[in-house]
């Protein structure tokens, strides 16, 4: 969810706790505040709705002097964005408590806590870790049993850290389904929701596992697992770059954020799933009504956010059985549409500035559709700020104009939210949710192993340079697969590719097939699979160069004209993220044979801010 930063140390630390949040800016987020224990023993605390920038404005007027503090920077999920649902959250003066995620039990705590007599001030599921440690201090023993006890009574994904005024060079924290580090200073420690909050004061970091408890001071960090039991965890010293500008190990930005998708992905799934269900409210402040109250959806996007959304359809009539429509953007807005009754808008985009995209959702606005949620991968974009709801992606900066980890995530992101809505309509099950689950959760291995086949599609990518067509084929929703294969191949090598659904091939386009038009196939282990093949026997009976991606269970057999390249079997649900991998690497390597320039190839920009 959002960013968590906090400090034990000598000096005073607001200013470490603020740059820290503006490292995490990016994530996108609606509030900011931190708290900080001074000399004298005294808890103060400031917040503020918008932006990290008005919190240090406000701390200009206020100064806050102490070396104990936490931070936060709020993406709500429960409670409108406002200066008293911020962070940190208190129990009377003592007691102050920051927290990413999810309390999914926090109405049965609230009225439990309400009958001991707490007062909330907050709408957040959050208020209730900060009384409940309160009232577990009051039972007895120290701040870490107290927080022990608080965290058994907590269900839902988190990752959350307290501190009491009275004990004031201490932090104690834990995680679940949210992540936290612990950055290691000399004769001062801090911790963190990423470890990119804190690589200005720390390059040492000790990384939580699941269910783990800390206890941090200037000078030691103890670590308590889920059965409380003390444990050591690594340090690791972070090679980590300060700035996302920098190509590190790799020759360009494509192929460095194509090597990313893993961890961009992790990003993405971060606090929105636990081990069988996807957490509906981490989608967004009242998402959940939404998605009950959707009887249709429209997605608006451009290029390879448009792609994405062509996927998606498949996925939000297959699984979630509700219908779908999906339109380029520059033609919805100069279109006279008609407005389903209960219509969602969907608007997909890397950037969150598409001029096209930006001028639908507003013109969508003054047409009835009943709410506007945006998959977005820039916090603070003008798609983020003008949606009802805005699912970030995570992937962090994308700089390549080829679009690549922003595709991956939106399509992980779009998952989730079709699996929150087949749940909210009763269409998908408990197991069929834990199915997609699980998938998604193998996912960044998988696509670990796609990115193994590099130097094999590096060799295969000898036999395109010379070419000047190609031809992408797919069907169901792999066929946007192929779409968006041929939008990459276009655009950075500038060979012309064209896409098309394997069955409509008969139609016309197998005129063109010779021995100069690679025939480029997705071929999955699915029920479309007999179908493909047929299609594939059309293009080998009339000569052409086939290059199969195929699951190495589908059994095809190398021939003439017909490469093979074996792909591992992967959760079926997910394949079409998977492969969308090797055919990035694939027009990567075309272009580096090419001698194009792949992050800026001419004539693109990466952000269309204009018409
Ligand atoms: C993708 O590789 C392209 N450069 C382009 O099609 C891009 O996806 C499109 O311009 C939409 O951008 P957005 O996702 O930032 O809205
Ligand atoms: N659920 C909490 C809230 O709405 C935390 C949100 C977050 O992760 O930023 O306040």
């Amino acid at each position: 969810m959002c960013g968590i930063v906090g400090a034990v140390a000598q000096r005073d630390v607001a200013e470490i706790l603020l740059e820290g949040l503006r490292r995490l800016e990016y994530r996108g987020y609606d509030s900011a505040g931190l708290a900080v224990i001074d000399a004298d023993h005294q808890l103060n605390r400031l917040r503020r709705l918008g932006k990290v920038k008005m919190l240090s404005d406000a701390l200009d007027d206020h100064p806050l002097a102490g070396g104990t503090g936490i931070a936060h920077t709020r993406w709500a999920t429960h409670g409108e964005p406002s200066e008293e649902n911020a962070h940190p959250h208190m129990s009377g003066e003592n007691i102050a408590v920051v927290h990413n995620g999810i309390i999914e039990n926090h109405e049965s705590l609230r009225e439990m806590l309400q009958g001991r007599g707490y007062e909330f001030t907050s709408q957040t599921d959050t208020e209730v870790i900060a009384h409940l440690v309160h009232w577990e201090l009051e039972q007895g023993g120290s701040l870490l049993e107290a927080f022990q006890r608080t965290v058994s009574q907590l269900k839902g994904a988190y990752g959350t850290v307290v501190m009491d005024r009275r004990d004031s060079e201490r932090l104690i924290a834990a995680r679940s389904g949210s992540p936290l580090v612990i950055g290691l200073g000399i004769g001062e420690n801090f911790l963190a929701s990423d470890q990119l909050a804190l690589l200005n004061v720390t390059r040492r970091f000790l990384f939580l596992e699941e269910g783990d408890i800390a206890e941090i001071t200037r000078r030691n960090v103890d670590i308590y697992d889920v059965e409380g039991n003390a444990v050591e965890r690594s340090i690791n010293e972070s090679s980590a770059e300060h700035d996302a500008a920098d190509k590190g190990i790799y020759r360009h930005y494509m192929q460095k954020e194509t090597f990313e998708q893993p961890s961009a992905i992790i990003s993405t799934l971060e606090g929105r799933i636990d081990a069988n269900s996807v957490l509906v409210d981490s989608l967004g402040h009242g998402a959940k009504d939404i998605l009950q109250k959707a009887e249709h959806i429209q997605i608006i996007a451009c290029g390879t956010s448009y792609n994405a959304g062509m996927v998606a359809r498949y996925w939000f009539e297959s699984i979630a059985g509700v219908s779908c429509d999906v339109e380029i953007a520059s033609e919805f807005r100069y279109r006279n549409f008609v407005t389903r009754p209960h219509s969602v808008l969907i608007t997909l985009s890397q950037s969150g500035e598409t001029a096209d995209t930006l001028a639908a959702l507003r013109l969508a606005k003054e047409r009835g559709f009943m709410a506007a949620i945006t998959v977005c991968n820039v916090a603070g974009s003008s798609l983020v700020r003008e949606s009802d709801i805005a699912i970030m992606t995570r992937a962090g900066t994308e700089i390549g104009v080829a679009s690549t980890k922003a595709f991956t995530t939106q399509l992980t992101s779009l998952l989730m939210m079709v699996t929150a809505l087949g749940k909210q309509k009763g269409t998908v099950s408990a197991d069929k949710e834990a199915e997609i689950v699980k998938a998604l959760q193998r996912l960044p291995a998988h696509i670990e192993q796609a990115l193994t086949f590099d130097k094999h599609i590096e060799a295969l990518a000898e036999d395109f340079a010379d070419k000047h067509h190609a031809l992408f084929l797919g069907r169901g929703e792999f066929y946007p697969i192929a779409m968006e294969a041929s939008l990459k191949l276009k655009e950075i090598s500038y060979i012309h590719a064209e896409a098309y659904a394997a069955g409509e091939l008969k139609h016309g386009p197998l005129a063109l097939i010779d021995a100069d038009m690679p025939v480029i196939v997705i071929a999955p282990n699915n029920e479309l699979l007999e179908k493909l093949k047929s299609n594939i026997e059309e293009v080998r009976a009339r000569g052409g160069q086939l290059y199969v991606f195929a699951d190495e269970s589908a059994g095809f057999q190398e021939s003439d004209g017909m490469t093979i390249i074996p792909m591992p079997s992967v959760d079926e649900v997910c394949a079409p993220i998977f492969y969308t991998v090797p055919m990035q690497l694939l027009s990567y390597h075309v272009a580096l044979i090419k001698g194009t320039d792949v992050d800026q190839p001419r004539n693109l920009a990466k952000a269309v801010t204009v018409e």
